[in-house]
């Protein structure tokens, strides 16, 4: 399984990278501008620097919701490095857009996903990875994990190539589930990384140890 951060925070982005587990990273409109970075030109900086200091796909966003933004958008973001993979919104142009850069060879990243019919339709169209919002649908009462097993089991049964990418994971529960459903890729904030290193039995073990050495 994949672990990419969710996030446009450099120094975040480089301390996942330099724990030697990081295999890409997952931004968004909400995410840069949580980072402050305003304006066209910024942003697309914005997403160099992040390639820069990470290695595997990088997620880049496009803001048009017509089929002609969205390709002049996303045209623009692939020339910018060639790990950029377009993220596209789960929309009827989207669509569009997704079967129109597969068919060109860009790959994409189907966003804002919440259903299996969703994640079978943006496979259809040729989606690189499809980004199913566990932790969202948690919020409204819905299982997220359930719609991961769907998923994994719907492109196993036509052995579509599309990854399955779980995002908006909230804690490690989240992230053992997807792993136990086959999940290709969960895009985690970074404290959700880290928290996997947490065991009391790890510390209280540990500092018995460095205890015992000193004897
Ligand atoms: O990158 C998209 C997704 O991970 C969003 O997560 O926490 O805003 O629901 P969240």
């Amino acid at each position: 399984m994949k672990f990419f951060i969710d996030t446009a925070n450099l120094e975040q982005i480089k301390e996942a990278h330099e724990l030697g587990v990081l295999d890409g990273v997952t931004t968004n409109p909400s995410l840069m501008a949580k980072e402050g970075i305003k304006g066209h030109d910024n942003i697309m900086k914005h997403y160099v620097d992040i390639c820069n200091i990470s290695d595997g796909d990088v997620s880049a966003e496009v803001i048009s919701t017509d089929f002609a933004g969205m390709v002049k958008e996303g045209e623009f973001l692939a020339s910018l490095h060639p790990r950029i993979v377009v993220k596209i919104p789960m929309i009827k142009d989207g669509i569009k857009a997704i079967r129109y850069f597969s068919d060109k060879g860009i790959r994409t990243n189907c966003t804002l996903v919440f259903s299996p019919g969703q994640a079978l339709l943006a496979a259809k169209a040729g989606a690189s990875y499809v980004s199913p919002f566990i932790g969202r649908l948690d919020d409204i009462s819905f299982d997220g994990i359930e719609l991961i097993d769907q998923i994994v089991e719907i492109y196993a049964n036509y052995a579509f190539n599309t990854e399955v990418l779980a995002a908006s994971i909230r804690h490690t529960v989240h992230i053992i589930k997807c792993a136990e459903a086959g999940a290709d890729v969960v895009t985690c904030p970074l404290n959700v990384i880290l928290d996997l290193l947490k065991h009391p039995l790890t510390d209280s073990g540990l500092a018995k140890f460095l205890a015992d050495a000193k004897k």
